[in-house]
């Protein structure tokens, strides 16, 4: 017996020593010391001994036990302290790894045009309007100048909503509505904002898009002072080097009327954006319809004005060369990236 003993205590030593993991070591803990465990089983044999001998063979159990069991926990703290070392060095972090690069967005072509539009403005003194994008048929249409059965109505394709409400076609009416709130004060306004028309989208045609209306009242303003400002514009937005030129034109608000080109960067070449004209045409101007201002009670033998109206998608297709309009509302991050 004391030699099943010794081996015993040999043999689990051994066991203890080799285990990997602390599952292993339950496993031997259970095997060995366990009530149906090998040093019990052992034991079971003490009543076939003599009487001298079982106290002797007794305390030997006793030692061996002891010593499995510290054995068992000398071993459970070395399993751990490998254990958490593993993990340490499983996480530990790389500091000298490279980051990971951030995306950052880009401003949109739009936005960025449209920026640069009211900076040029707000430059020259003036200030920022607004008005609604669901307008009715007054303000669009009666107020400029645009009776029920004007012909130039069908210069713009409407969505209407109801007979006297639809999608504004335009920024005018912001024109009208400034006028009302600002009477008898001068005015010296812009107005950007979304405009839609019953077009169907193509490459250059899109039914909502935007654009930038300008007013401006006072005493004696006149066809002068609207060349110099737009002027002005012209070459800050497209480069000083450009030339400007006024073209006689037609709106119902406006008496006379003149768009207004810069000259294309390719100097008449004959490039793809201005299709060999030499010139880019950016907006329409005039000086404001008498009929127009008295509508909005200003007095025509008091004060005069000037208006023009420009498509911000017009002009950054022309500033960046962009030949489809789609473009701008797809927002494929390879074509904004670019600006
Ligand atoms: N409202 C015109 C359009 O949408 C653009 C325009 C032309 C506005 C002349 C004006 C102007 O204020 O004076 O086609």
């Amino acid at each position: 017996m004391r030699q099943g003993l010794e081996e015993l205590r040999r043999k689990a030593i051994q066991d203890i020593q080799t285990a990997k993991d602390s599952e292993a070591l339950n496993q031997i803990r259970v095997k060995v010391l366990g009530k149906k465990g090998s040093l019990t089983t052992i034991l079971r044999g003490m009543g076939a001994l003599a009487p001298e001998e079982r106290p002797v063979i007794g305390e030997l159990a006793n030692r061996i036990r002891e010593e499995l069991e510290s054995a068992l926990e000398e071993q459970s703290r070395v399993i751990a302290e490998q254990e958490q070392n593993a993990r340490l060095a499983r996480e530990e972090i790389d500091i000298f790894l490279p980051g990971r690069k951030m995306k950052i967005g880009h401003p949109h072509p739009l936005q960025l045009v449209l920026e640069e539009i009211e900076e040029i403005f707000l430059g020259m003194g003036f200030t920022i309007a607004e008005g609604p994008e669901i307008e009715t048929d007054y303000y669009n249409f009666e107020a400029l100048n645009l009776p029920k059965d004007h012909p130039a109505r069908d210069m713009q394709d409407s969505l209407y909503i109801t007979p006297e409400v639809l999608l504004r076609t335009h920024t005018s009416p912001v024109q009208v509505r400034t006028m009302e709130k600002l009477w008898p004060n001068p005015i010296r306004i812009i107005a950007p904002g979304r405009v839609y028309r019953r077009d169907a989208l193509d490459a250059s045609h899109s039914p909502m898009f935007h654009q930038v209306e300008g007013l401006l009242v006072d005493e004696g303003i006149t066809f002068g002072d609207l060349k110099g400002v737009l002027t002005v514009f012209a070459k800050k937005l497209f480069g000083e080097d450009r030339q400007v030129r006024f073209r006689p034109s037609f709106f119902p608000f406006t008496e006379p009327s003149a768009e207004v080109d810069v000259s294309c960067g390719c100097s008449g070449k004959g490039c793809r954006i201005c299709k060999g004209a030499g010139w880019l045409e950016i907006l329409g101007s005039g000086s404001v319809n008498p009929m127009v201002l008295r509508m909005s009670k200003y007095d025509p033998d008091k004060v005069s004005g000037f208006a023009f109206g420009m498509g911000v998608e017009r002009i950054a297709i022309l500033k960046y060369g962009i030949n489809d309009i789609r473009l701008f509302y797809e927002n494929d991050a390879r074509f904004l990236a670019q600006f």
